[in-house]
């Protein structure tokens, strides 16, 4: 007899022929480009990964699974997926209406017929759902800054999967990784959820673990979104492929996960737990801190260490898949083995490296023992991290209008040029208001929008190895913090502050500008009729009254070299 989690589960996709009849009706539907985030999700609702979803929760669910996890009929599930969207395309629809679900390229990939539309309590769901209603969170700011304001939700009908162009050969639908199971003769199954590359005490870890549930093991990566700053996935697969290599054959696979993770640690452990019950598995590894989100706005954790691994055990049962403790290996030297940190004979020494020592080594080029990873993994992290020194990376200048920005920017450049082995662009204000932004005004939306076009350029530059020095009012921390992440994908992103008062601004008026603003002739002035929010935490932040350009730009050129960015001369 098949086992239950074996048997093919239900999926969203009509067959071939009605999915070509339905592309062509679509032509006359409103249609909604999908964000990459919500493409992941409608990947994952049409082939069952979300199973028992039928589509983008109705507000009813929605209020379920934020106040206690369930939706409207009880079923739990931990995590809202909901289809975001702008109040100007929400407002022409209508209940029952069909719209067309597009790809970024404008390709469809479903229907989905409308039964609500709402505007969420934000702060609400980021309380109950994150723990915090506090940007520091990446989920919570993206709820914030990225998400549109209203909802939509409804029963999706699946046309065709989204297209991957890498690792096609990876990628594998909750049905086909329950037929290669079946295929195989695999019953008890331990999947291995991760979004960071796998070191020697990983494979350690997971194959202890699988020998512990006598299972097979799957290691099963997420490559959809994880942490804003995470190695990419194309480095991280390259890397799992060659650990795969390590495991004794015919015990291990790897399938690639298209996920859009939230960092929402316990909720979210529950959400993987259902997620790989789907995937036809029997057994998941939660460890401390699972998917956790890093630090919250006042420096500390947003979870408890242990809160994820107590969650899943109590819906254990519902969720259909046993937890297997994650166990803390490290390296004893005298026994050159791994243990569990509880098994280490006494007296013996450990080693071991965190997370951010690696990332040091990495980024100073510095030794990476064999007995931490396996060498083929370090070939390829440092062919994608390559020392800092020699990576792209932007210097974001911020300040009032006249307060030196590009007079300190300008001098950093010729610095730069002077020290030559990186090219080096300025992205000045007023060069850019020219060149890229010359139909924009000064309203936050325009203010926004060329910040935007500034980051995007800089994050070109910084991904292809060169230095661009940013100098923009850039007004607004939600739009700064936009661009860092952007940015610090491919490279470092150092914010520079030029604190100069309001005060000195006015009185030094280089253009003249502040007189005429405080007279009302331009509108919405920087400091005088609109904001200025200072940046909270800046790499650097340079003071300019009585203190020369060359001083500041030196002090810049200091806090790069303290960053290694660049190598001593
Ligand atoms: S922003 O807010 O970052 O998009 O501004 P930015 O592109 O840096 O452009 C600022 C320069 O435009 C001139 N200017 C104004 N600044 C602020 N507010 C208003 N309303 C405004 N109107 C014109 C001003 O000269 C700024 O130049 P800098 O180099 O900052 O002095």
């Amino acid at each position: 007899m098949m086992l239950p989690n074996l048997a093919p589960i239900s999926e969203l996709y009509v067959s071939y022929d009605s999915a070509q009849k339905l592309k062509h009706e679509a032509a006359n539907l409103v249609s909604w480009d999908l964000t990459p985030r919500q493409v992941c999700d409608l990947e994952l609702l049409m082939n069952g990964g979300f199973s028992p979803l039928k589509g983008f929760l109705s507000e009813a669910d929605y209020d379920g699974v934020v106040e206690n996890m369930r939706l409207a009929d009880g079923t739990l599930w931990p995590m809202p997926i909901t289809l975001d969207v702008s109040e100007d395309f929400a407002a022409g629809l209508e209940e029952g209406q069909d719209i067309a679900l597009r790809d970024q390229e404008g390709v469809i990939l479903a229907t989905m017929t409308i039964s609500d539309s709402w505007v969420p309590n934000k702060a609400r769901e980021a309380q109950m759902v994150f723990g915090a209603d506090d940007v520091a969170h990446p989920a919570v700011n993206y709820l914030h800054n990225t998400a549109g304001k209203v909802y939509l939700g409804g029963p999706v009908t699946g046309i065709q999967q989204p297209v991957h162009y890498d690792f096609r050969g990876r990628r594998d639908t909750p049905n086909e990784l329950r037929a290669y199971f079946r295929k195989l003769g695999w019953r008890r199954i331990v999947a291995f959820q991760t979004r960071n590359p796998l070191h020697r005490a990983h494979q350690e870890l997971t194959f202890r673990a699988a020998k512990e549930a006598q299972a097979n093991l799957l290691i099963h990566p997420v490559v959809g979104m994880t942490k804003p700053g995470d190695v990419d996935h194309f480095t991280r697969v390259r890397c799992y492929e060659a650990v795969l290599d390590k495991y004794p054959q015919s015990t291990t696979s790897m399938s690639l996960l298209n996920l859009a993770m939230r960092m929402a640690g316990p909720r979210e452990a529950v959400w993987h737990g259902l997620i790989r019950a789907n995937h036809g598995v029997t057994h998941f590894i939660v460890g401390r801190d699972h998917a956790g989100p890093g630090k919250n706005s006042a420096g500390e954790d947003f979870y408890g260490p242990y809160e994820a691994q107590e969650l899943f055990k109590q819906y254990q049962d519902e969720i259909g898949v046993e937890m297997v403790d994650f166990k803390h290996m490290v390296y004893v030297q005298e026994k050159a083995q791994y243990f569990p940190v509880t098994e280490v004979p006494e007296g013996d020494t450990v080693l071991d490296i965190s997370g951010t020592e690696l990332r040091r080594r990495l980024r100073e080029g510095l030794e990476i023992p064999d007995w931490f990873s396996f060498p083929e993994v370090v070939k390829e992290l440092r062919r994608t991290s390559p020392p800092r020194s020699q990576q792209g990376f932007t210097v974001f200048f911020t300040g009032l209008s006249g307060s030196g920005k590009s007079t300190i920017a300008n001098a950093l450049m010729v610095k730069l040029m002077e020290m030559g082995g990186r090219p080096v662009t300025l992205l000045d204000g007023d060069v850019v208001r020219k060149n890229l932004s010359s139909e924009l005004g000064f309203s936050k939306a325009h203010r926004d929008l060329n910040i935007r076009r500034i980051g995007y350029v800089a994050s070109e530059i910084t991904k292809n190895g060169g230095i661009a020095i940013c100098a923009p009012i850039a007004p607004y921390t939600a739009t700064r913090r936009a661009v860092r992440e952007e940015i610090e994908q491919y490279g470092a992103f150092v914010e520079v502050h030029v604190a100069t008062s309001l005060e000195e601004c006015e009185r030094r008026d280089r253009k003249g500008l502040y007189k005429l603003a405080r007279e009302g002739k331009i509108k919405e002035f920087t400091g005088i009729s609109d904001p200025y929010e200072e940046p909270a935490t800046p790499e650097l932040r340079v003071d300019t009254e009585g203190v020369e350009v060359d001083n500041c730009a030196h002090q810049v050129v200091l806090k790069l070299e303290s960053m290694g960015l660049i190598a001593a001369q």
